[in-house]
């Protein structure tokens, strides 16, 4: 099977061992996770020297902290010695980290500063080139921090490129930007880590059928109507509502208005009002009449603005994936705002949260169809509005109704070159099994 049997030319056909194949997602890791930007964490976790936090890239367990000179390091959590984690704890702040094992110990942006059995050594090993492994790339836009093992990749604001004009339309609203609140809920699913990135790359189409239960008819309504899909390069897509001119900011507010409602009632509303009665001057006026629904950074990074939350799909082989999900606010909003909001995104997006439950069996439900046997000359169509996408006056990238999936289509076509680069033979090749944690 060759890489291009995996997605059509123009995207209409995805085959179902994109989604399950081994070999596909060993291509992935070298073709996608070893060259892309991967979130790690937000600037409001670590905010003082000392500070840490725990991350991954793909599969790779990451230290994330805040040096004693003030700087950023990314660091492979695993000992110069032989391996072991030298972290164990989620997040808090430290001067070292001390491997359990023989007790090597290192400053927090990953040098080593101690090895125990040397006192008793001559010849003294150097430490200068034994710590932890760096990521070579780390940079952050808007207090957002991403880490890149290609050390040549071009830099994060050029790889983000117009989808931080959508992204700026939640960020600056507000005077003092955003913070992430407590530790990420993280949990595992039974699906591939394609998914839930399409999922909120785009598909509001869904909506009325899946979260029925939940989601009122004028929300869906509004959506059919003033609803748009922006794909500002394959691999990013932001949908929202753009509210006409005029509206009133009841009904422009945040793209959160309903469940604030229904959970904050008038203060939230009241906030909400005070953000938006603004947000012309701040973020000018199309973006704020613009009401976001969902957002995607390739390659597995979701923000869904109606429910302020960040999320970051991690692969955990073909059939797996273990979901990051944090609750995201105003740096500035009063205490009894943030609390509303992060009641608001577990309600709905936490992992007990109604929507996220309804996602995450229909995500586990593709899994096990993309697995079936006998049925691999019968791909998924992904044709929905092929073609009808197009350029936008005022608004960057390639624009379309939100039942277009063009979003899936430039994501894929994406996804397939990534993985063509990396393999000269474009055929994919078999590799012995690897055995995760899970399986021992
Ligand atoms: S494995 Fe870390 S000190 Fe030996
Ligand atoms: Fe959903």
């Amino acid at each position: 099977m060759k890489i291009s049997d995996l997605v059509s030319d123009d995207a209409a056909y995805v085959s179902r061992k994109a989604w399950t194949d081994q070999r596909v997602y060993e291509l992935e890791k070298k073709g996608i996770f070893a060259k892309a930007w991967l979130f790690l964490g937000h600037e409001s976790q670590i905010k003082n020297p000392g500070d840490f936090v725990q991350a991954y890239m793909c599969e790779t367990p990451i230290i994330l902290a805040r040096g004693e000179d003030r700087k950023i390091y990314a660091s492979i959590n695993s000992c110069s010695h032989r391996g072991l984690p030298v972290c164990r704890a989620d997040h808090g702040n430290t001067k070292r980290f001390l491997c359990p094992y023989h007790n090597w110990s290192y400053r927090v942006d990953g040098s080593l500063v101690a090895i125990p059995q040397e006192k008793l050594l001559t010849n003294k090993p150097d430490k200068s080139v034994l710590g932890l492994k760096a990521v070579p790339r780390v940079e952050s836009w808007r207090g957002m921090i991403f880490g890149c093992f290609d050390e040549s990749v071009q830099s994060l604001d050029s790889y983000l490129g117009d989808m931080r004009f959508y992204l700026d339309a939640f960020f600056e609203r507000f005077d003092n930007g955003i913070e992430f609140i407590g530790a990420p809920h993280r949990w595992t699913i039974n699906a591939n880590w394609k998914l839930p990135m399409e999922n909120q790359l785009g598909d509001v189409n869904h909506g009325p059928f899946l979260h029925s239960a939940v989601i009122p008819a004028e929300a869906n309504e509004e959506i059919f109507s003033v609803g748009w899909s922006a794909v500002p390069e394959p691999g990013h897509g932001a949908t929202f509502r753009l509210m006409p001119e005029g509206t009133d900011n009841a009904h422009v507010a945040w793209g959160m208005e309903g469940m604030g409602a229904i959970l904050g009632g008038a203060e939230i509303q009241e906030y909400l009002f005070e953000i938006q009665a603004k947000a012309a001057e701040r973020v000018g006026n199309i973006r704020s009449r613009m009401k976001g629904l969902t957002y995607g950074v390739y390659p597995n990074l979701s923000f869904l603005w109606s429910n302020t939350s960040f999320k970051v799909s991690h692969p955990r082989g073909p059939n797996k994936v273990e979901y990051w999900s944090w609750a995201v606010v105003p740096a500035d909003a009063p205490d009894a705002i943030k609390k509303i909001l992060r009641t608001n995104y577990s309600s709905f997006f936490g992992p007990g949260g109604i929507l996220e439950q309804e996602d995450s069996e229909a995500w586990m439900q593709q899994y096990l169809g993309s697995n079936i046997d006998f049925a691999d000359d019968k791909p998924y169509f992904y044709g929905l509005g092929l073609g009808e996408e197009k350029p936008h006056p005022d608004l960057p990238g390639m624009l379309s109704v939100t039942a277009n999936e063009y979003y899936a289509r430039a994501f894929f076509s994406r996804w397939r070159s990534a993985l063509e680069a990396v393999n000269d033979s474009r055929e994919l090749i078999a590799s012995s099994k690897q055995v995760s944690a899970d399986d021992i």
